[in-house]
């Protein structure tokens, strides 16, 4: 299928971009269950970094997942094709310069490494919001760990599906021993020679 497809060498590289930019551009990418804390944690470090003058976006599971991602149910090949897509769309905004800060349960270890590939080692930080299960479950903010236990959700993360914990991530936070704000510094001291 992609024989006849030839990539044109742009002399605007990623390089030149990131000099544009001021820094270089990555892919954080949040993982851990469904009511972890990934995107609550994403959204303080945006600000943060916002502040600091950095170019940043936003990618989050339950806002892909209505519009470019809207035909994709919860099956692990379906979860597969859309961390691959979230991986191509992350691929592109990490080369165009950003800092791209994606919060997706992304439960397979494959899939993760699949997007480390694709987004090159360099570029990419993996966060795991390693926030236990009962934790999660006893938040609830949306009520679809109460759902799935009544059975009205199949494959859900943690309760009738698996979750594949990272086992070298760049930063492990747990929510119940660490704030937002210590989370949130945790994760600028791993960043920010990466960002040079
Ligand atoms: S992923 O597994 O494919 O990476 P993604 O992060 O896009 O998942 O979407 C997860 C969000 O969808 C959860 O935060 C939750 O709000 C919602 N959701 C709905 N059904 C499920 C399910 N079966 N398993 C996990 N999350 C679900």
């Amino acid at each position: 299928m992609k024989e006849n497809i030839i990539a044109h060498d742009f002399n605007v590289d990623r390089k030149a971009r990131a000099n544009l930019m001021g820094h270089a551009g990555l892919l954080l990418w949040f993982t851990g269950l469904s009511g972890s804390g990934k995107s609550t944690i994403a959204n303080a470090l945006e600000q943060m970094l916002h502040k600091k003058g950095i170019h940043t976006y936003t990618l989050d599971g339950d806002n892909v997942r209505k519009g470019l991602n809207g035909d994709l149910t919860f099956s692990p090949e379906d979860r597969t094709e859309n961390i691959r897509r979230i991986a191509e769309v992350g691929n592109l905004m990490v080369d165009a310069g950003l800092v791209v800060l994606s919060a997706f349960v992304s439960p397979y270890k494959k899939d993760r490494e699949m997007v480390r590939k694709t987004v090159k080692d360099v570029n990419f930080v993996e966060i795991f919001v390693d926030t236990p299960l009962e934790e999660c479950e006893k938040r609830d903010v949306k009520g679809l760990y109460a759902k799935a236990r009544k059975g009205l959700i199949k494959d859900f993360t943690g309760v009738n599906a698996p979750y594949e914990p990272p086992s070298n991530p760049d930063v492990r936070i747990d929510t119940t021993q660490t704030s937002i704000q210590d989370s949130v510094e945790e994760i600028w001291k791993c960043i920010e020679k990466k960002l040079l």
